[in-house]
């Protein structure tokens, strides 16, 4: 993979603590990692430079403690994934997860997610966005927190390929209601089903919520052909 001496982080350099930690001597080599360190924040993602393949992409935002994302993308390693978590704590559990599964098709990112996909994400490039959970911000006054807004789902169109796709998962029946909502407001997208095989694997919080009861509810739009 080119560019991995820029772009590929080890652990020493973004704690979340925010603490200033010396850089380890040069000829000790870095812990290999799968999160990457893009080399700059207002160019868009090389992606040759971050997957070994060129294959499609997918792109989990939020994605936690990463039991997801690490299966998904060991059963499909035709597609390359990227993982986007602001919490280092855990996209460095995922890390370790990808790490022991050997995959070469995932990379991590610690980023804000409306960032990734204002900013760095290439136009027409990704095939699929995941996003499971979002935190809901439930109070009427904190709305404007969300991550599903009229701005998001028009950034997100302008990375997906087309017929490119957005899978959500929420426990939030509100939440529900405004992603629904902001879908039908924007003509690009038409409302389609989440694959059996897509439901079936669960997330963290999904079975967490699960084992406690808790009803969960799945969307999914499609970038029409030309929109
Ligand atoms: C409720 S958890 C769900 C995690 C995972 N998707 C799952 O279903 O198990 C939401 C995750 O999204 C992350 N998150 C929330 N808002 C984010 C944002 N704007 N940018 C990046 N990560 C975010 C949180 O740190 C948290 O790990």
């Amino acid at each position: 993979m080119a560019g991995v001496q820029c772009s590929v982080t080890s652990h020493q350099s973004n704690s979340e603590e925010g603490s200033r930690r010396p850089s380890p001597p040069a000829s000790r080599p870095s812990p290999p990692s799968l999160i990457y360190r893009p080399c700059s924040y207002v160019d868009r993602l090389d992606l040759p430079d971050l997957f070994a393949l060129a294959q499609p992409l997918e792109v989990e935002l939020g994605s936690g403690d990463g039991s997801f994302l690490a299966e998904y993308a060991r059963t499909h390693p035709d597609h390359n994934f990227l993982g986007v978590e602001r919490l280092l704590g855990r996209l460095r559990k995922l890390d370790r997860k990808g790490l022991r599964l050997g995959l070469s098709n995932l990379r991590l990112i610690r980023l804000e997610a409306s960032y990734l996909v204002d900013y760095l994400l290439p136009a027409n490039s990704v095939r699929a966005v995941h996003v499971y959970f979002p935190d809901p911000w439930p109070k009427r006054r904190h709305e404007k927190h969300r991550l599903i807004t009229p701005r998001f789902v028009e950034t997100v169109r302008l990375a997906l390929e087309p017929r490119g796709r957005i899978y959500f998962r929420t426990d939030s029946p509100e939440y529900f209601e405004q992603i629904a909502e902001v879908f039908a407001a924007n003509p690009a997208y038409q409302a389609i089903g989440t694959p059996g095989s897509l439901t079936a694997l669960l997330t963290d919080f999904e079975r967490d919520f699960q084992a406690r009861g808790i009803h969960t509810l799945h969307a999914a739009f499609e970038r029409m052909e030309g929109a």
